[in-house]
C-alpha cells in the first residue's frame, strides 16, 4: 500500500477517533432507516435532521408503513425539513420497494438508483452505511476533503473523483471511513477554509421559488383546499408567478386541481371529503 494513501487514512481516522459526532442513524444498520436518514440529509443540516429522523421512525417504522400512508401524512411528517419533493419521492420509493422488492430495501446501488429520490451518491451511501459495503460514495463534503487533501483539481470529473475515492478506501472499514470523512469535512475542513465551491448550490430561501412552493403546500396542508383564484390573490406579489408554481406542483403530482372552480388540494385526497 502506497504510503501517501496510508498517511491520508491515518490522518482522517485519527481525527475521527478524537472528534467523532454521534448521530442516531450511526447506530442502526437497518437499510430502511439509513435510506430515510440519507434522503433527509441530502439538503438539510445533520443537527436539524437528528430529531426528525427519530420522530419519522416512530411514525413510519418500516417500508410498508410508509408505503401505505397518504401523501398528506408524509408531507405533514416531512414539514420543516424543506424541499417537500424529497418527502414525496421517499414515499414513492417505499411504494416501489413494496411492489418490486417485496418490502426489502435493495442493497445494490444499481437497484437503488432506480428508485425516486435516490441519486448517484445516495444509491452508494445506503449500502456503505447499512452494510459496510466496500464502495466509495462522494457527497459535497467528501468531495471537498478529497480535493483538498489529495491536491486534486477542482475541475476533476465526478467519475474520476469516484475512482480516486475508491483507491483510498480502506477495505473492510467503509462505514467508519465515510463517517470519518464527513466529520472531517464538517468540523475541520469546512468550505470556508478551503474556498472549494460545491457543484450545486441551494436557492436562496426567503422569497425564492422554493419558498413559495413551501408556503403554498403548508397552506394546503392546513386548510385542506383552496381555490386557484384565492391562491392567485394571496400570492399576487410572487415574483415567479404563482400560477406557474401551482402548475409545476400539479405536474409533479404534489397537488391536484379539481372541479369547475379550480380547487387545489394535496394529491390523493379525494377520499377525504373535502
Ligand atoms: N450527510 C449525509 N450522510 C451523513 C451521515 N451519515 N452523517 C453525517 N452527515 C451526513
Amino acid at each position: 500500500m502506497n504510503t501517501a494513501v496510508e498517511a491520508f487514512q491515518s490522518k482522517i481516522f485519527d481525527f475521527y477517533e478524537k472528534n467523532r459526532r454521534s448521530f442516531p442513524w450511526r447506530s442502526t444498520t437497518d437499510r430502511y432507516a439509513v435510506m430515510v436518514s440519507e434522503v433527509m440529509l441530502q439538503q438539510t443540516q445533520a443537527d436539524r435532521v437528528a430529531p426528525r429522523f427519530l420522530r419519522w421512525l416512530v411514525r413510519f417504522p418500516d417500508v410498508r408503513s410508509l408505503a401505505s400512508a397518504s401523501l398528506r401524512e408524509v408531507l405533514e411528517e416531512w414539514s420543516g425539513l424543506g424541499y417537500n419533493g424529497r418527502g414525496q419521492r421517499l414515499h414513492r420509493a417505499a411504494a416501489m420497494i413494496v411492489e418490486k422488492h417485496g418490502g426489502e430495501v435493495p442493497s445494490e446501488p444499481s437497484r437503488l438508483i432506480e428508485l425516486p429520490g435516490i441519486g448517484a451518491y445516495t444509491s452508494r451511501s445506503i449500502p456503505v452505511f447499512a452494510d459496510n459495503l466496500d464502495i466509495a460514495a462522494v457527497d459535497t463534503n467528501i468531495r471537498r476533503v478529497l480535493i483538498h487533501e489529495l491536491n486534486l483539481s477542482e475541475s476533476i470529473s465526478p467519475k474520476a473523483l469516484l475512482d480516486v475515492a475508491h483507491e483510498v478506501l480502506p477495505k473492510g472499514r467503509s462505514r467508519d471511513w465515510h463517517n470519518a470523512l464527513m466529520d472531517y469535512g464538517a468540523m475541520e475542513l469546512t468550505g470556508r477554509k478551503t474556498g472549494i465551491v460545491p457543484l450545486t448550490r441551494q436557492s436562496s430561501f426567503k422569497g425564492s421559488r422554493r419558498w413559495y412552493r413551501g408556503a403554498l403546500l403548508r397552506e394546503l396542508l392546513t386548510s385542506g383546499e383552496l381555490s386557484r383564484e384565492s391562491v392567485e390573490e394571496r400570492y399576487a406579489d410572487c415574483p415567479h408567478g404563482i400560477g406557474s408554481i401551482v402548475d409545476s406542483l400539479v405536474m409533479e403530482a404534489m397537488i391536484e386541481e379539481y372541479g369547475d372552480n379550480r380547487m387545489l388540494r394535496i394529491a390523493g385526497e379525494s377520499g377525504r371529503g373535502g
